[in-house]
């Protein structure tokens, strides 16, 4: 995966929606959007900001930003979710993710804009976030949070996560399902482009 080219990560876009049917653009982060992450971090309460990172934070120390801005570096990867606000393309919701191969899981930690929570979003990057794990060929997704966060731990428990104590600490609970995406419904990018390169590698293709 640290194969990705710059100029390849727009394919791996995918349109979701909010509970209204307002249309939000889900997409790898690009170096250009540097100041935006930054801002958007920043612009987070902090609250949520407390809940993202399990701790006081103002705003992203300089290393983990960095990371932030890698795509593909060591199978972990982050996506922004960008709605059109007074004609500027802006930051609302963010995911980072890792593929573990040796236990074929994806992890994954996200957060939505304060202002836009509510709406929808999460659950809609949270399906999203599945179908990647599913191209990247994970067979379970799952997620740490704060015990203490009631709202993350609503919203796995409507995405049909089941939960288990963290394995090292007593103040996080995790959450975890199975991935179960049918092929059929294709419904993001990455699984579409998946299932071509698997096509396009098979014996028989060239047949
Ligand atoms: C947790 C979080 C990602 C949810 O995002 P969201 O876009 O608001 O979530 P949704 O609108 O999809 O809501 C999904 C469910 O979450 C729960 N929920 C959402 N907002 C809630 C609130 N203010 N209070 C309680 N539950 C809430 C509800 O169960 C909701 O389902 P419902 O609308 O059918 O009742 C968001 O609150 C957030 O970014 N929090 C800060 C960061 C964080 O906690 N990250 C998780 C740890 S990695």
């Amino acid at each position: 995966m640290s194969s990705y080219r710059l100029e390849d990560l727009k394919q791996y876009s995918d349109t979701l929606r909010t509970r209204q049917g307002e249309a939000f653009n889900v997409r790898f982060i690009e170096p250009g959007d540097t100041d935006e992450i930054k801002h958007y971090f920043r612009s987070l309460s902090t609250r949520s900001r407390y809940n993202r990172f399990f701790g006081a934070l103002s705003e992203l120390p300089k290393g983990l930003l960095n990371e932030f801005l890698q795509v593909g570096e060591r199978e972990r990867f982050t996506v922004v979710a960008t709605m059109m606000v007074d004609g500027f393309e802006t930051i609302v919701a963010e995911a980072r993710y890792a593929f573990h191969g040796e236990t074929s899981t994806l992890e994954f930690g996200l957060s939505v804009d304060d202002r836009w929570q509510g709406h929808g979003i999460a659950t809609a990057l949270l399906k999203n976030l599945e179908c990647r794990a599913a191209a990247l060929g994970a067979e379970h997704i799952f997620g740490d949070t704060l015990r203490s966060n009631q709202t993350m731990i609503s919203l796995a428990r409507k995405s049909g996560f089941a939960f288990v104590n963290h394995p090292d600490d007593w103040k996080l609970v995790r959450f975890d399902k199975e991935i179960d995406v049918a092929p059929k419904d294709i419904p993001c990018a990455s699984w579409r482009l998946a299932a071509l390169s698997r096509q396009a590698d098979s014996p028989s293709a060239s047949a």
